[in-house]
């Protein structure tokens, strides 16, 4: 499903209201929202949400689709980022919101294994599921088409077994990462992804239009029940034709 929207405020107040149905429906079915967050210009398109007063902020379970393995301090860092535009806004219970654990950011396999017990122990003991279900997974789009850290011809495209992989040779700065794999993403009920601005135009068309190329955006395709959603505007989808 594409939404485009004429201007960031139209796409900003569409967007909470999508997440605050996707919260409710959540909520009412298992008590807690489980949702996934990314960096970049993500955290900003939030911003419909701060001061809304049908946002459960104490049921928000927030985990990271990606993160830079750097100090939380660190200017690169998505927690930061998103502490700045979103957390420190807003009233979601400090351990609900799942970080990095910086004690481990000199052993990557370990750190990306530890980040991978956490998502285990919320979701696997309740659901036994082989993959965790997310409630709502919000993703970004890079200009090569990359998404969360999973960039074009990457080794990590073909991951089916772990649900979060790391990576030390990310073609963007910082190279050290970890990352959610198309597993844990495919199997979310809900993937949005969020693209604005004339920048994006070819990419998003390419994208929507030729999935055939495999760009790692392209492969983001959730079963069923899952749904996949873009949030866009109407510079960034001024090329798109099919979808
Ligand atoms: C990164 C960035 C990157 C970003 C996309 C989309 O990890 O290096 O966070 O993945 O999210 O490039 O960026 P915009 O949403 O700002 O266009």
């Amino acid at each position: 499903i594409l939404y485009s929207f004429p201007d960031a405020g139209s796409l900003v107040s569409s967007l909470a209201s999508f997440i605050l149905k996707a919260q409710k429906e959540a909520v009412e079915k298992k008590g807690r929202f489980t949702v996934a967050l990314s960096g970049g210009s993500l955290p900003k398109m939030l911003s419909g949400l701060i001061g809304h007063p049908s946002v459960k902020w104490d049921k928000w379970h927030v985990f990271y689709a990606d993160e830079r393995v750097v100090p939380l301090d660190d200017p690169d860092s998505n927690h930061l980022l998103c502490t700045d535009t979103l957390f420190s806004k807003v009233a979601i219970p400090p351990e609900q919101i799942h970080a990095i654990d910086t004690s481990l950011l000199d052993d990557l396999e370990e750190l990306a294994d530890t980040y991978e017990k956490e998502l285990i122990r919320e979701f696997a003991q309740k659901d036994a599921a082989r993959f965790p279900v997310f409630d709502l997974i919000l993703l970004g789009m890079g200009p090569d088409g990359h998404t969360a850290s999973l960039f074009p011809g990457h080794a990590l495209l073909a991951e089916d077994d772990r649900w979060i992989a790391w990576l030390d040779d990310s073609p963007k700065p910082p190279p050290k990462r970890i990352t959610f794999t198309y597993p844990v993403i495919n199997h979310a009920l809900r993937v949005a992804f969020v693209a604005s601005g004339a920048g994006k135009v070819e990419m998003l068309r390419t994208v929507l239009d030729e999935p055939e190329k495999g760009l790692p955006s392209s492969r983001v395709k959730p079963v069923s029940p899952g749904q996949l959603y873009w949030f866009v505007d109407d510079a960034a989808s001024a090329a798109v034709q099919y979808s």
